[in-house]
């Protein structure tokens, strides 16, 4: 076949066909909204939801980031419902991955150590640490042919870095001062953070069992790791089974230490491969709601509000009609 043609299917770019691009139901559903927001004030209260042309509120509209947690109960089969609290709404995976390495960590003066990512990783994702500070710190850890890794090289990796100098057990404020805003919420800060799609992985394609899930979750709050799970892939499941992998930040809800407030892992998910990229809509998920509200109490968060207002309340009324996201 010549090279010229078109390719039937395209596997080189992770985005929709533009023939699949569900043109139609995004304009009935804006239509809707911006008829059902009409003004009245019935509808909205102003401060949990906000009209779509209006600035939105800091984690998104409430309605919506109810009626993703119910979709998510339903795909996941969650038994104990998902708090719309643990939602932060976004603008994408990939302004997610900026925002979360903003929230979270402080490469600087080694207070978060190293990022590790699995490699082979997503080949646009390193420039957003690079971004955050990171050069010179980041490690690969090998996703091995069967989609899980090593963890024995992960934490022989782990104890080399505990090893350079001293690990101060709790990151206060002195430690983050050119970062610490006595304004807001003093930010979670971690000392390592790792990256990783544990659900069909870009560009290897494989997936972590529940029993390497739950060991991950286990190494991370030993070693105080942040988990960015890239689950933008998972739910396009197309495997002969109606039971989906599950979401490591179910994972680590379901299994919360007593007393730990933020939890270890913060799910970057997208509505890029299911609706289309061009809407830059997504959400943030956490085992806690207190480490989803420092997600949304960044400084762009705080001037312009959730970053991606009308969009993600059009998505929100894809979700209620059923249309497109089942
Ligand atoms: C693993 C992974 N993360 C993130 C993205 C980008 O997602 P978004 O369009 O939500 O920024 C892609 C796109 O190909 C991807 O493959």
């Amino acid at each position: 076949m010549s090279h010229q043609k078109i390719a039937p299917y395209n596997f080189f770019k992770g985005h929709p066909s533009t023939n699949l691009l569900p043109t139609k139901e995004i304009l009935e559903a804006t239509q809707k909204v911006l008829s059902r927001f009409d003004g009245t004030l019935d509808n909205y209260d102003g401060f949990n939801d906000t009209h779509p042309l209006n600035y939105g509120p800091d984690l998104g509209n409430l309605e919506v980031r109810k009626l993703i947690a119910s979709w998510n109960d339903k795909n996941f089969g969650l038994t104990t419902p998902t708090d719309p609290n643990c939602i932060n709404l976004t603008s994408g995976a990939s302004y997610g991955i900026m925002n979360i390495l903003a929230q979270t960590t402080f490469p600087r003066d080694d207070i978060t150590r190293q990022a590790f990512l699995i490699s082979p990783t997503y080949f646009l994702i390193n420039a957003a640490f690079v971004d955050a500070g990171f050069s010179g710190k980041l490690s690969g850890i090998d996703e091995l042919d069967d989609g899980q890794i090593d963890f024995e090289e992960f934490e022989t990796k782990l104890k080399s870095f505990e090893s350079q100098s001293e690990v101060k057990k709790e990151i206060t404020k002195e430690d983050i001062a050119p970062i610490y805003d006595p304004y807001r919420p003093m930010k979670k800060i971690f000392r390592y953070v790792l990256y990783i799609v544990p659900t069909f992985s870009n560009p290897k394609g494989g997936s972590l069992t529940t029993e390497n899930r739950k060991k991950l979750i286990q190494l991370a709050r030993k070693y105080n790791i942040l988990i960015i799970s890239d689950d933008v892939y998972d739910l396009l499941d197309f495997r002969d089974t109606n039971k989906r992998y599950e979401r490591l930040v179910h994972l680590d809800r379901e299994s919360l230490p007593e007393g730990e407030e933020y939890g270890n892992v913060i799910s970057n998910a997208t509505f890029s491969k299911l609706l289309g990229p061009g809407l830059r809509a997504g959400y943030q998920e956490t085992a806690t709601p207190k480490l989803a509200h420092l997600l949304s109490q960044g400084g762009a968060h705080r001037s312009g509000g959730t970053p991606s207002h009308l969009n993600t309340v059009i998505v929100g009324e894809l979700l209620r009609s059923g249309k497109s996201l089942g």
